[in-house]
């Protein structure tokens, strides 16, 4: 008898010391196989009892009840132990720091030319003009004829035009061709029309100078338009622009479809007009080419002289951004860098 308790005895303290050593839950289930399962080491001990005396067995069978209930009570507890070690463990490799700000999504701006030309285009609608969407692709008599150049015309290798291998189909240079396919849509009615877009000019890019930029052309016609209506138009745009109390002046100039033709200036936004670099120490910022519309060209459109006259006028739009915003280099714009891009914008 005291064999058969003795190995009961070992038997647990063996199986004590095996389970306080495992690490996981697969290793206590095999632990309950193997000590308490039904091919288990208690199993097999007790199947010895029947070769044990009568009287001896009650005894043997009510230590190895305790062993096994012993037993199993410390299966659970080391059980719970290691699945609450478990979860600790899984909550610390997913743990989530919700006091982290969160990333912040790299959001796009308006490119520097959207900004400029909205900016005009918002200042001009707002005093009455309709905006006209003319073509890039231009016939020769648009972009040069009918706005009287003539053929030959120095004027005409100013502008540095592409073609195509059809001599008569052009980039535009400017957006004054516009012009007479707006005059000629609307003629006799008088207008009033913007017309915002890309020009192209066959040039070496410079600082000063790109092959593809933006132009606004500005035109209206009607009965009784003057020069003075040309400057109350370019004052008020020169103050809602680039600030209040601005003052303004026109320098003659020469352009072969307006008739007299101007270039007017605002003073110089960055040092007031005492001389600066921007300005190059002139005190005046050029703005814009204008004029009184070409009889010739009103005839063109489709007006008669006689009863009609206007005022053109067309402008660089990336000029507009870059006095501005104090921008060196036309060749930011499109170089799409977006250092440059990120600070303008
Ligand atoms: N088309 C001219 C150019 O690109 C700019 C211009 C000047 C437009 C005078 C006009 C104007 O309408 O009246 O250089």
């Amino acid at each position: 008898m005291s064999s058969m308790l003795e190995q009961l005895a070992q038997l647990k303290v063996k199986a004590l010391a095996e389970l306080a050593a495992l690490a996981t839950t697969d290793e206590t289930r095999s632990w309950y196989g193997t000590v308490l399962g039904r091919k288990g080491e208690l199993t097999a001990l007790l199947s010895g009892m029947m070769q044990l005396p009568k009287e001896e067995r009650p005894a043997v069978g009510k230590l190895a009840n305790e062993i096994k209930a012993e037993l199993e009570a410390a299966l659970q507890e080391r059980q719970a132990a290691i699945a609450l070690e478990e979860m600790t463990q899984a909550l610390s490799a997913e743990h989530v720091d919700v006091t982290l700000p969160g990333r912040r999504p790299q959001i796009g701006a308006y490119h520097p030319t959207t900004t400029a030309l909205r900016e005009i285009v918002d200042i001009l609608v707002q005093m009455g003009f309709q905006v006209y969407d003319s073509r890039e692709v231009e016939s020769d008599d648009m972009n040069f004829g009918l706005l009287n150049f003539p053929p030959g015309h120095p004027a005409r290798e100013m502008q540095d035009t592409f073609f195509t291998t059809n001599p008569d189909v052009i980039l535009r240079t400017h957006t004054s061709p516009g012009q007479i396919r707006a005059m000629r849509e609307y003629a006799p009615e008088p207008v009033r029309l913007i017309m915002p877009g890309k020009c192209y000019r066959n040039e070496d890019v410079t600082a000063r100078s790109e092959m593809m930029f933006y132009q606004v052309e500005g035109l209206v016609v009607g009965r009784s338009i003057t020069f003075s209506d040309l400057k109350g138009v370019l004052l008020n745009f020169a103050n809602q622009m680039y600030g209040e109390g601005r003052k303004i002046r026109f320098r003659k100039s020469y352009f072969p479809f307006t008739e007299p033709s101007v270039e007017m200036d605002v003073d110089c936004i960055l040092c007031g007009a005492k001389g600066c670099r921007m300005c190059k120490y002139s005190g005046w910022l050029e703005i814009t080419g204008a004029g009184m519309v070409h009889p010739v060209v009103l005839r063109n459109g489709g007006y008669d002289p006689a009863e009609f006259s206007g005022f053109a006028f067309g402008m660089g739009i990336e000029r507009q951004a870059i006095l501005k915003r104090s921008i060196d280099d036309i060749r930011y714009f499109y170089d799409n860098d977006v250092r440059f891009l990120e600070r303008i914008a």
